[in-house]
């Protein structure tokens, strides 16, 4: 992976050390003159003159078919990980009497998706916080007969621990339940393959780990869940028989197309999803197992630093449970993250913890940087 020719998509990974993208990434210069150029046209001559128009969202489905390993058909487009989680909660065939499980570390808006079920007489149970993960054997001991969802993230967002997706997804199909995972804080720096982890439904936005503007999101139906799965939303661009260019749109019944542009509802922010085709491109013509590499040898050289500092490291170390997150505290955690911060290392806080959250651009130096304002802040300059 050639750092220095991308970072000439980043200018300004120059003047800062940028380590949140676990919070929003810093937009590619590609995305951004896409972007321009669309709203430039829409300004000048109308939407409808910009060239690629009609194949922004085919294009997009596909490049997000292949980060996740599945098809075209199972995508739908949205804007961010909220709305398609809970159109696709809102929509699942769940009886009085079912049960959802989802861990109580997660982050709010995956817990309360599956909470507001409990309105409908779902069983919603709520793991215990643990360590701040939920684990596969936590799932393990509380899935029963009645359990019809199990939804975790990919990823934690305040201590990166990467959920073992392959073994919840086989728990699952052994149940009879289906996995649903709130995939935001891991996919574009950690390899998804939604098929080989038996994932049943999954979302996220593209404003973290997908270099893209907020507004763009999706959702993932395996065409095996999308079967018994009626929309909630009732859109008027995905009826069968819809004329694609409007002309004649009245009387036609509403009976959603099969695949997952049933749940589309309505028009899609275009400018932002215009952005989201640029930065996939980037994502995936450098690839990311090579991302993820690239990633977890930064956060390795931080780790080593880190141990030799007053701080507690608060992200799982083990094989297979590390992302492209890493936090630690210590004493004065919001000191420590406010002295980064005005060293022009941009990091987080979450849950009493510094957050370190580096990206593709991202190189040895930024790291260096990060290690000198820490070393500063402990009175260890040198
Ligand atoms: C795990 C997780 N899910 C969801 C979100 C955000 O949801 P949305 O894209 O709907 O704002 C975040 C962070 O903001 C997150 O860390």
């Amino acid at each position: 992976m050639d750092v220095r020719t991308i970072r000439a998509q980043f200018p300004d990974a120059e003047k800062y050390a940028y380590f949140d993208n676990a919070s929003r990434s810093i937009l590619p210069v590609s995305c951004i003159e896409a972007m321009g150029r669309f709203a430039s046209i829409w300004h000048r001559a109308g939407f409808e003159q910009f060239p690629e128009y009609q194949q922004l969202l085919p294009d997009l489905r596909s490049q997000i078919a292949s980060l996740l390993h599945s098809s075209p058909e199972e995508i739908a487009l949205s804007w961010n990980t909220s709305v398609p989680l809970n159109t696709a909660a809102q929509s699942f065939p769940l009886e009085p009497g079912d049960r959802v499980l989802v861990g109580r570390s997660e982050f709010p808006a995956n817990v309360y998706v599956w909470e507001n079920l409990a309105r409908k007489g779902v069983e919603v149970t709520i793991l215990p916080p643990g360590k701040g993960y939920t684990t596969v054997e936590d799932i393990r001991s509380a899935l029963d007969a009645r359990t019809k969802i199990v939804a975790v993230s990919f990823v934690s967002f305040h201590n990166g621990y990467r959920a073992d997706l392959e073994e919840i997804g086989k728990l699952c199909k052994d149940a009879g339940a289906v996995l649903a995972v709130d995939a935001i804080q891991g996919l574009g720096v950690v390899e998804t393959d939604v098929r080989a982890c038996n994932v049943g439904i999954l979302a996220s936005g593209g404003q973290k780990w997908l270099l893209s503007p907020c507004g763009t999101g999706f959702l993932f139906c395996s065409s095996e869940v999308m079967r018994n799965v009626w929309p909630c939303f009732a859109g008027w661009l995905n009826v069968k028989g819809a004329d694609p260019r409007h002309r004649s749109i009245l009387g036609t019944p509403f009976d959603p197309v099969d695949d997952a542009r049933r749940f589309e509802v309505g028009t899609l922010a275009f400018h932002d999803l215009v952005g989201f085709r640029e930065s996939l491109k980037l994502i995936l013509s450098v690839g990311v197992k090579e991302i993820q590499k690239h990633v977890l040898g930064l956060l390795d050289v931080l780790v080593e630093e880190l141990r030799s500092l007053p701080v507690t490291i608060q992200s799982p170390l083990g094989a297979g449970e590390r992302s492209g997150i890493l936090s630690f505290a210590c004493e004065d955690s919001t000191a420590l993250k406010e002295s980064l911060v005005a060293e022009r290392v941009i990091v987080a806080e979450r849950e009493g913890a510094v957050r370190v959250s580096p990206h593709l651009y991202n190189n040895l130096e930024d790291i260096e940087k990060l290690c000198r304002a820490l070393k500063k802040f402990f009175g260890r300059a040198g």
